[in-house]
Protein backbone atom coordinates (compact mmCIF):
# COMPACT_ATOMS: atom_id res chain seq x y z
CA UNK A 1 0.00 0.00 0.00
CA UNK A 2 1.36 3.39 -0.53
CA UNK A 3 1.42 5.81 1.83
CA UNK A 4 -0.74 9.10 2.15
CA UNK A 5 0.56 11.97 0.88
CA UNK A 6 -0.77 15.50 1.07
CA UNK A 7 1.58 17.15 -1.70
CA UNK A 8 -0.16 20.56 -2.70
CA UNK A 9 -2.50 20.87 0.29
CA UNK A 10 -1.83 23.70 2.72
CA UNK A 11 -2.92 22.35 6.13
CA UNK A 12 -2.93 25.62 9.02
CA UNK A 13 -2.28 23.97 12.44
CA UNK A 14 -3.02 26.09 15.65
CA UNK A 15 -0.90 25.94 18.86
CA UNK A 16 1.41 23.44 16.70
CA UNK A 17 4.57 24.50 18.79
CA UNK A 18 3.92 22.02 21.37
CA UNK A 19 2.69 18.63 22.34
CA UNK A 20 0.24 17.48 19.72
CA UNK A 21 0.40 20.30 17.38
CA UNK A 22 4.10 20.18 17.01
CA UNK A 23 3.78 16.32 15.85
CA UNK A 24 0.87 17.01 13.41
CA UNK A 25 3.01 20.43 11.96
CA UNK A 26 6.06 17.66 10.97
CA UNK A 27 3.81 14.86 10.01
CA UNK A 28 2.56 17.00 7.41
CA UNK A 29 5.81 18.95 6.28
CA UNK A 30 6.93 15.69 5.79
CA UNK A 31 4.22 14.27 3.69
CA UNK A 32 4.07 17.38 0.92
CA UNK A 33 1.69 19.74 2.31
CA UNK A 34 2.59 23.56 3.14
CA UNK A 35 1.82 24.42 6.85
CA UNK A 36 1.08 26.94 8.75
CA UNK A 37 2.56 26.49 12.56
CA UNK A 38 0.62 28.98 14.46
CA UNK A 39 1.24 29.45 17.99
CA UNK A 40 0.36 32.04 20.26
CA UNK A 41 3.82 30.69 22.78
CA UNK A 42 2.39 31.40 26.13
CA UNK A 43 2.03 29.37 28.87
CA UNK A 44 -0.15 26.13 29.47
CA UNK A 45 -2.77 28.88 31.77
CA UNK A 46 -2.55 31.33 28.73
CA UNK A 47 -0.32 33.90 29.59
CA UNK A 48 2.44 35.23 28.00
CA UNK A 49 3.32 35.37 24.69
CA UNK A 50 6.47 34.16 22.51
CA UNK A 51 6.80 33.75 18.64
CA UNK A 52 10.13 30.95 19.77
CA UNK A 53 7.39 27.95 19.67
CA UNK A 54 6.13 28.50 16.26
CA UNK A 55 9.58 29.42 14.83
CA UNK A 56 11.22 26.24 16.08
CA UNK A 57 8.96 23.54 14.67
CA UNK A 58 8.77 26.07 11.54
CA UNK A 59 12.88 25.56 11.15
CA UNK A 60 12.44 21.88 11.72
CA UNK A 61 10.69 21.27 9.20
CA UNK A 62 12.36 23.36 6.62
CA UNK A 63 15.32 21.85 7.80
CA UNK A 64 14.17 18.06 7.07
CA UNK A 65 13.30 19.78 3.44
CA UNK A 66 9.49 21.05 3.97
CA UNK A 67 7.42 23.86 3.64
CA UNK A 68 6.37 25.75 6.40
CA UNK A 69 5.50 29.46 7.72
CA UNK A 70 5.11 30.72 10.93
CA UNK A 71 2.15 32.58 12.54
CA UNK A 72 2.15 33.95 16.40
CA UNK A 73 -1.91 35.34 16.79
CA UNK A 74 -3.99 34.08 19.24
CA UNK A 75 -6.92 31.80 17.86
CA UNK A 76 -9.34 34.44 18.67
CA UNK A 77 -8.12 36.15 15.83
CA UNK A 78 -8.63 33.21 13.82
CA UNK A 79 -8.98 35.42 10.50
CA UNK A 80 -5.03 36.59 11.26
CA UNK A 81 -4.10 33.17 10.87
CA UNK A 82 -6.36 32.04 8.01
CA UNK A 83 -4.96 35.07 6.61
CA UNK A 84 -1.58 33.68 6.83
CA UNK A 85 -1.92 30.46 4.63
CA UNK A 86 -3.97 33.06 1.91
CA UNK A 87 -1.09 34.95 1.51
CA UNK A 88 1.94 32.42 1.63
CA UNK A 89 0.49 29.80 -0.05
CA UNK A 90 -2.60 30.89 -1.58
CA UNK A 91 -5.30 28.11 -0.61
CA UNK A 92 -6.39 26.41 3.04
CA UNK A 93 -7.53 22.91 2.88
CA UNK A 94 -6.82 21.49 6.55
CA UNK A 95 -7.36 22.89 9.40
CA UNK A 96 -7.00 21.36 12.70
CA UNK A 97 -8.24 23.25 15.71
CA UNK A 98 -5.63 22.46 18.39
CA UNK A 99 -4.60 24.88 20.49
CA UNK A 100 -5.54 24.59 23.93
CA UNK A 101 -4.58 25.89 28.20
CA UNK A 102 -6.08 24.79 31.09
CA UNK A 103 -7.23 26.97 33.87
CA UNK A 104 -8.50 24.14 36.63
CA UNK A 105 -9.80 24.37 39.73
CA UNK A 106 -13.05 23.68 41.41
CA UNK A 107 -16.20 25.83 40.47
CA UNK A 108 -16.56 27.01 43.76
CA UNK A 109 -13.23 28.68 43.36
CA UNK A 110 -13.69 29.56 39.98
CA UNK A 111 -12.94 33.14 38.97
CA UNK A 112 -15.22 34.94 35.23
CA UNK A 113 -11.58 34.96 34.35
CA UNK A 114 -10.68 31.57 34.27
CA UNK A 115 -14.09 30.75 32.18
CA UNK A 116 -13.76 33.11 29.92
CA UNK A 117 -10.15 32.23 28.93
CA UNK A 118 -11.07 28.66 28.82
CA UNK A 119 -13.66 29.44 26.13
CA UNK A 120 -12.35 32.33 24.42
CA UNK A 121 -9.31 29.99 23.32
CA UNK A 122 -11.11 26.80 22.89
CA UNK A 123 -14.42 27.28 22.06
CA UNK A 124 -13.82 30.67 20.33
CA UNK A 125 -10.85 30.08 18.78
CA UNK A 126 -12.35 26.80 16.71
CA UNK A 127 -15.04 29.45 15.71
CA UNK A 128 -12.98 32.40 15.03
CA UNK A 129 -10.36 29.53 12.71
CA UNK A 130 -13.13 27.82 10.94
CA UNK A 131 -15.41 30.52 10.25
CA UNK A 132 -12.11 32.70 8.45
CA UNK A 133 -11.54 29.12 6.34
CA UNK A 134 -14.90 28.34 5.57
CA UNK A 135 -15.57 30.82 2.62
CA UNK A 136 -12.92 28.91 1.32
CA UNK A 137 -13.51 25.53 1.30
CA UNK A 138 -17.08 26.39 0.09
CA UNK A 139 -15.42 27.96 -2.46
CA UNK A 140 -13.17 25.50 -3.62
CA UNK A 141 -15.70 22.65 -2.54
CA UNK A 142 -13.01 21.20 -0.47
CA UNK A 143 -12.01 21.01 2.97
CA UNK A 144 -10.58 19.01 6.19
CA UNK A 145 -11.61 20.04 9.89
CA UNK A 146 -10.86 18.39 12.72
CA UNK A 147 -11.61 20.43 16.59
CA UNK A 148 -10.05 18.82 19.49
CA UNK A 149 -12.30 17.91 22.04
CA UNK A 150 -11.54 15.73 25.03
CA UNK A 151 -12.62 12.66 27.39
CA UNK A 152 -13.28 16.10 29.93
CA UNK A 153 -16.19 17.04 27.99
CA UNK A 154 -17.28 13.73 26.89
CA UNK A 155 -17.50 12.77 30.59
CA UNK A 156 -17.05 15.59 33.10
CA UNK A 157 -14.11 15.64 35.40
CA UNK A 158 -13.80 17.45 38.46
CA UNK A 159 -12.45 20.85 38.79
CA UNK A 160 -12.70 21.73 34.89
CA UNK A 161 -16.02 22.74 34.50
CA UNK A 162 -15.01 25.47 32.28
CA UNK A 163 -12.68 23.20 30.28
CA UNK A 164 -15.41 20.38 29.95
CA UNK A 165 -18.49 22.32 28.85
CA UNK A 166 -16.05 24.26 26.36
CA UNK A 167 -14.57 21.08 25.39
CA UNK A 168 -17.96 18.94 24.44
CA UNK A 169 -19.40 22.35 23.02
CA UNK A 170 -16.47 22.02 19.88
CA UNK A 171 -17.78 18.58 19.25
CA UNK A 172 -21.23 20.01 18.84
CA UNK A 173 -19.67 22.80 16.76
CA UNK A 174 -18.60 19.99 14.72
CA UNK A 175 -21.78 17.90 14.79
CA UNK A 176 -23.65 21.02 13.09
CA UNK A 177 -20.84 21.98 10.54
CA UNK A 178 -20.15 18.57 9.48
CA UNK A 179 -23.96 18.76 8.24
CA UNK A 180 -23.22 22.37 6.68
CA UNK A 181 -19.84 21.17 4.92
CA UNK A 182 -21.44 17.63 3.71
CA UNK A 183 -22.50 18.76 0.25
CA UNK A 184 -19.67 20.85 -0.39
CA UNK A 185 -17.17 18.10 0.32
CA UNK A 186 -15.81 19.70 3.36
CA UNK A 187 -15.88 16.92 6.61
CA UNK A 188 -15.26 17.61 10.46
CA UNK A 189 -14.34 15.25 12.79
CA UNK A 190 -13.65 15.63 16.16
CA UNK A 191 -10.96 14.01 18.47
CA UNK A 192 -10.59 13.15 22.08
CA UNK A 193 -6.87 12.82 22.78
CA UNK A 194 -4.57 11.21 25.50
CA UNK A 195 -1.11 12.00 25.32
CA UNK A 196 1.77 12.91 27.22
CA UNK A 197 2.51 16.80 26.84
CA UNK A 198 2.90 19.71 29.19
CA UNK A 199 -0.35 19.98 29.97
CA UNK A 200 -0.75 16.00 31.37
CA UNK A 201 2.86 15.95 33.10
CA UNK A 202 1.99 17.01 36.30
CA UNK A 203 -1.27 14.82 37.06
CA UNK A 204 0.00 11.49 35.27
CA UNK A 205 2.94 9.31 36.48
CA UNK A 206 5.91 9.40 34.36
CA UNK A 207 5.28 5.32 33.05
CA UNK A 208 1.94 6.04 32.27
CA UNK A 209 3.14 8.96 30.30
CA UNK A 210 6.14 6.91 28.36
CA UNK A 211 2.87 4.69 26.76
CA UNK A 212 1.08 7.86 25.72
CA UNK A 213 3.35 9.23 23.08
CA UNK A 214 2.08 12.70 21.63
CA UNK A 215 3.00 10.91 17.93
CA UNK A 216 0.56 7.94 18.59
CA UNK A 217 -2.22 10.66 17.93
CA UNK A 218 -0.85 11.62 14.45
CA UNK A 219 -2.30 8.42 12.34
CA UNK A 220 -6.02 9.17 13.23
CA UNK A 221 -5.36 13.32 12.74
CA UNK A 222 -3.31 12.60 9.05
CA UNK A 223 -6.45 9.45 7.73
CA UNK A 224 -9.38 11.79 8.96
CA UNK A 225 -7.95 15.00 6.97
CA UNK A 226 -6.53 12.82 3.89
CA UNK A 227 -8.51 13.52 0.51
CA UNK A 228 -9.91 9.52 0.75
CA UNK A 229 -11.59 10.14 4.40
CA UNK A 230 -15.05 10.29 3.77
CA UNK A 231 -15.61 10.20 7.97
CA UNK A 232 -17.99 13.42 8.86
CA UNK A 233 -19.41 14.53 12.42
CA UNK A 234 -17.88 11.79 13.86
CA UNK A 235 -16.11 11.61 17.72
CA UNK A 236 -13.06 9.24 18.42
CA UNK A 237 -11.32 8.60 21.47
CA UNK A 238 -7.54 7.68 21.21
CA UNK A 239 -4.04 7.35 22.74
CA UNK A 240 -1.15 4.76 23.09
CA UNK A 241 -2.11 3.07 20.10
CA UNK A 242 -5.96 3.11 20.90
CA UNK A 243 -8.27 3.97 18.56
CA UNK A 244 -12.09 3.90 18.98
CA UNK A 245 -15.39 5.97 17.99
CA UNK A 246 -17.90 7.29 20.30
CA UNK A 247 -21.92 7.56 19.72
CA UNK A 248 -25.04 8.92 21.60
CA UNK A 249 -27.22 5.79 23.23
CA UNK A 250 -30.79 5.91 23.95
CA UNK A 251 -32.55 3.80 26.43
CA UNK A 252 -35.94 2.04 25.37
CA UNK A 253 -37.68 4.83 27.54
CA UNK A 254 -41.17 4.80 28.60
CA UNK A 255 -44.22 6.02 26.78
CA UNK A 256 -46.95 7.44 29.26
CA UNK A 257 -51.01 7.97 28.99
CA UNK A 258 -50.95 11.16 28.62
CA UNK A 259 -51.54 13.57 31.32
CA UNK A 260 -49.14 12.09 33.37
CA UNK A 261 -47.85 13.25 36.56
CA UNK A 262 -44.26 13.78 38.62
CA UNK A 263 -45.69 10.63 40.65
CA UNK A 264 -46.04 8.63 37.45
CA UNK A 265 -42.15 9.57 36.39
CA UNK A 266 -41.14 8.49 39.75
CA UNK A 267 -43.16 5.31 40.09
CA UNK A 268 -41.84 4.49 36.28
CA UNK A 269 -38.02 5.55 37.05
CA UNK A 270 -36.20 2.68 36.00
CA UNK A 271 -37.55 2.52 32.40
CA UNK A 272 -37.22 6.20 32.17
CA UNK A 273 -33.90 5.74 33.27
CA UNK A 274 -32.14 2.32 33.30
CA UNK A 275 -30.52 0.55 30.14
CA UNK A 276 -31.40 -2.96 29.02
CA UNK A 277 -31.19 -4.65 25.86
CA UNK A 278 -33.09 -2.31 23.75
CA UNK A 279 -31.67 0.71 23.27
CA UNK A 280 -31.08 3.00 19.96
CA UNK A 281 -28.03 5.20 18.63
CA UNK A 282 -29.94 8.21 17.46
CA UNK A 283 -28.21 10.32 14.61
CA UNK A 284 -30.54 13.00 14.23
CA UNK A 285 -32.37 15.32 16.33
CA UNK A 286 -35.93 14.55 14.34
CA UNK A 287 -35.38 10.64 14.40
CA UNK A 288 -37.22 11.22 17.97
CA UNK A 289 -40.12 12.16 16.44
CA UNK A 290 -40.49 8.97 15.14
CA UNK A 291 -41.11 7.71 18.39
CA UNK A 292 -43.32 11.08 19.30
CA UNK A 293 -45.86 9.91 16.41
CA UNK A 294 -45.67 6.51 16.74
CA UNK A 295 -46.83 5.87 19.87
CA UNK A 296 -49.21 3.46 19.53
CA UNK A 297 -46.56 1.07 17.85
CA UNK A 298 -44.49 1.61 20.75
CA UNK A 299 -46.92 1.20 23.08
CA UNK A 300 -47.25 -2.53 21.47
CA UNK A 301 -43.20 -2.73 21.48
CA UNK A 302 -43.14 -1.60 24.98
CA UNK A 303 -45.92 -4.33 26.04
CA UNK A 304 -44.11 -7.29 23.94
CA UNK A 305 -40.99 -6.28 25.87
CA UNK A 306 -43.22 -6.72 29.07
CA UNK A 307 -44.42 -10.28 28.31
CA UNK A 308 -40.74 -11.07 27.11
CA UNK A 309 -39.65 -9.97 30.55
CA UNK A 310 -42.51 -12.14 32.66
CA UNK A 311 -41.66 -15.36 29.90
CA UNK A 312 -38.15 -15.38 29.33
CA UNK A 313 -38.45 -18.56 26.44
CA UNK A 314 -40.30 -15.70 24.19
CA UNK A 315 -36.74 -14.09 24.02
P1 LIG B 1 0.34 21.76 24.72
O1 LIG B 1 0.25 22.73 25.85
O2 LIG B 1 1.56 20.93 24.61
O3 LIG B 1 0.11 22.49 23.34
C1 LIG B 1 -0.90 23.44 23.15
C2 LIG B 1 -0.34 24.59 22.35
O4 LIG B 1 -1.39 25.56 22.12
C3 LIG B 1 0.80 25.33 23.05
O5 LIG B 1 1.94 25.37 22.22
C4 LIG B 1 0.23 26.73 23.29
O6 LIG B 1 1.21 27.75 23.19
C5 LIG B 1 -0.79 26.83 22.18
N1 LIG B 1 -1.81 27.84 22.49
C6 LIG B 1 -2.45 28.04 23.67
N2 LIG B 1 -3.30 29.06 23.57
C7 LIG B 1 -3.21 29.53 22.30
C8 LIG B 1 -3.86 30.57 21.60
N3 LIG B 1 -4.77 31.36 22.20
N4 LIG B 1 -3.55 30.76 20.30
C9 LIG B 1 -2.63 29.98 19.68
N5 LIG B 1 -1.96 28.99 20.32
C10 LIG B 1 -2.26 28.76 21.62
O7 LIG B 1 -0.97 20.82 24.87
P2 LIG B 1 -1.44 19.50 24.09
O8 LIG B 1 -1.60 18.43 25.09
O9 LIG B 1 -0.61 19.26 22.89
O10 LIG B 1 -2.91 19.93 23.67
C11 LIG B 1 -3.38 20.06 22.34
C12 LIG B 1 -4.89 20.01 22.36
O11 LIG B 1 -5.34 18.73 22.78
C13 LIG B 1 -5.53 21.03 23.29
O12 LIG B 1 -6.71 21.53 22.68
C14 LIG B 1 -5.91 20.20 24.50
O13 LIG B 1 -6.97 20.77 25.22
C15 LIG B 1 -6.28 18.89 23.82
N6 LIG B 1 -6.25 17.73 24.67
C16 LIG B 1 -5.06 17.21 25.10
C17 LIG B 1 -5.05 16.10 25.90
C18 LIG B 1 -3.79 15.44 26.30
O14 LIG B 1 -3.86 14.34 26.91
N7 LIG B 1 -2.63 16.01 26.03
C19 LIG B 1 -6.30 15.50 26.40
C20 LIG B 1 -7.49 16.06 25.83
C21 LIG B 1 -7.44 17.15 25.02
Amino acid sequence: MSGLRFDGKVVVITGAGNGLGKEYALYYGKKGAKVVVNDLGGSMKGTGASSSAADKVVDEIKAAGGIAVANYDSVEFGEKIIETAIKTFGKIDILINNAGILRDVSFEKMKDEDWDLIYKVHLKGTYACTKAAWPYMREQKYGRIINTSSASGVYGVFGQTNYSSAKLATHGFTLALSKEGQKRNIFVNSICPVAASRLTETIMSKEILQSLKPEYIVPLVAWLSHEDCKETGSIFELGAGYISKLRWQRNQGYFFDTPFTPEDVKSKWDEVSGFGNNVYYPLTSTEIFEIFFNKEEFLKQQKDDKTKQINPSQN
